[in-house]
């Protein structure tokens, strides 16, 4: 479908400042033409025309970190956590991860499909276009790979782009305590060979009580040799050098870094690798946001992603993370919008995303609003009037679809 989006009030375009009194021409799926209405080629004036009535209009939000494949729910956790109770303490007493793997484990393909679908029908209402996912609550040869295939189900099956990671290497399960390199072993040698054609990523959950630095670097370098290109958990819980390895081993990004330290920092900075921060993680759990504008002001690009998941982060709106991100985080609003739309295109090296530009794919948001600072100032309301996917309206709130 060909048309011409044209008055919108504010055009973030991630490249230059955002512009105002704004068309943007779309044909085949792509931005063909970005400029101000009222100097419209005529090539594009013979476009449908769709008016967005001086709304803002912004790239489709890239979540770049979600556990949104998973069966159960970890209510009562949360409760646990709310009179006092320590995420680490529930985790190291067999629950948190684990108890969403028992859970994952029992349920059928088809039954966690469907959950799933739910919950990016939702996060596509709340604007996400690009929805990375993880294994990770398998464990197992069988669960970790089923994990996968739903992935690559919803990935054919739902509107919304799902990038796939290979997190086999998220807790040691409970029946490998007495032996963590063997659950190594088996994650690089049994594991690998049967996910890595499902995946694009491979994650380590490098922290306390997961994966220790030299366990991680082992893992992401048989995924590098099985073709898949290094993403990580570090600094969550403790800091513990998992971001010197990140930009050790070139990964595409560098995530929660709570706590990473100023040679972390600075090692994310030369490797070029992304930092995806999470404050929905912070504040589930009620701990102080990362530092994300030491990282911005060392010169670390920042994205934000909800990291949709049972446990530390249910929450499946990429506007309450901006809002987040600003009141909470330090970020200015541009930086967070920035940080949920080319920050999070970049953690996924997807270089066509998260930008309005000639030759991007068409993945936009239009607010019913008229700048993306109400997505920080108005926290809580959907402010998602329209979202479009490669062209096509998957959400039209606005009735702006021909
Ligand atoms: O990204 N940090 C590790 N993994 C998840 C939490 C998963 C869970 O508690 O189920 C995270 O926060
Ligand atoms: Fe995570």
């Amino acid at each position: 479908m060909d048309f011409l989006l044209s008055d919108i009030g504010e055009l973030t375009t991630n490249n230059g400042e955002a512009r105002h009194d704004a068309a943007v021409a779309v044909s085949d799926g792509t931005i063909v033409w970005v400029g101000d209405s009222d100097s419209t080629p005529s090539a594009f004036r013979a476009f449908p025309r769709l008016g967005a009535g001086g709304r803002a209009v912004l790239p489709g939000f890239v979540d770049a970190h979600t556990h949104c494949v998973f069966a159960g729910e970890r209510s009562a956790e949360f409760a646990s956590r709310m009179h006092g109770e320590r995420y680490e303490d529930i985790l190291a007493a067999g629950g948190g991860i684990r108890s969403t793997v028992r859970a994952t484990r029992a349920a059928t393909a088809e039954e966690l499909t469907e959950l799933a679908r739910i919950r990016l029908d939702r996060m596509l209402g709340h604007g996400a276009t690009t929805v990375e996912i993880k294994s990770g609550y398998g464990l197992e040869l069988n669960s970790e790979r089923k994990m996968l295939q739903v992935i690559a189900e919803l990935a054919l099956t739902h509107p919304v782009d799902v990038v796939p990671t290979f997190l086999g290497a998220h807790v040691v399960p409970s029946e490998y305590r007495e032996d963590r390199a063997e659950y190594v072993r088996v994650v690089i040698d049994e594991m690998l060979p049967a996910c890595a054609p499902l995946a694009r990523y491979c994650d380590v959950f490098c922290d306390e009580g997961a994966f220790t630095v030299e366990e991680a670097r082992t893992i992401l370098s048989a995924g590098l040799r099985a073709g898949l290109r290094p993403r990580m958990h570090v600094e969550q819980l403790v800091a513990t050098g998992g971001a010197e390895l990140a930009g050790e081993v070139g990964a595409a990004s560098a995530d929660h870094l709570d706590h990473v330290t100023p040679s972390g920092v600075e090692a994310l900075r030369s490797a070029g690798t992304v930092a995806v921060l999470l404050p929905a993680v912070s504040l589930s759990m009620r701990t102080p946001q990362p530092p994300a504008r030491t990282l911005l002001d060392a010169g670390v690009p920042v994205a934000i992603a909800t990291d949709c998941n049972p446990g530390t982060s249910y929450v499946e709106s990429m506007p309450l993370v901006i809002a987040l991100a600003v009141i909470e985080m330090g970020l200015t609003p541009e930086e967070a919008v920035w940080a949920a739309t080319r920050g999070g295109a970049l953690a996924l090296e997807e270089r066509r995303k998260g930008l309005v530009v000639e030759g991007a794919a068409a993945d936009l948001i239009v607010l019913d609003a008229p700048s993306a600072v109400h997505l920080a100032y108005r926290p809580g309301a959907n402010l998602v009037g329209s979202v479009i996917k490669d062209g096509g309206f998957l959400v039209d709130a606005l009735g702006l679809a021909p």
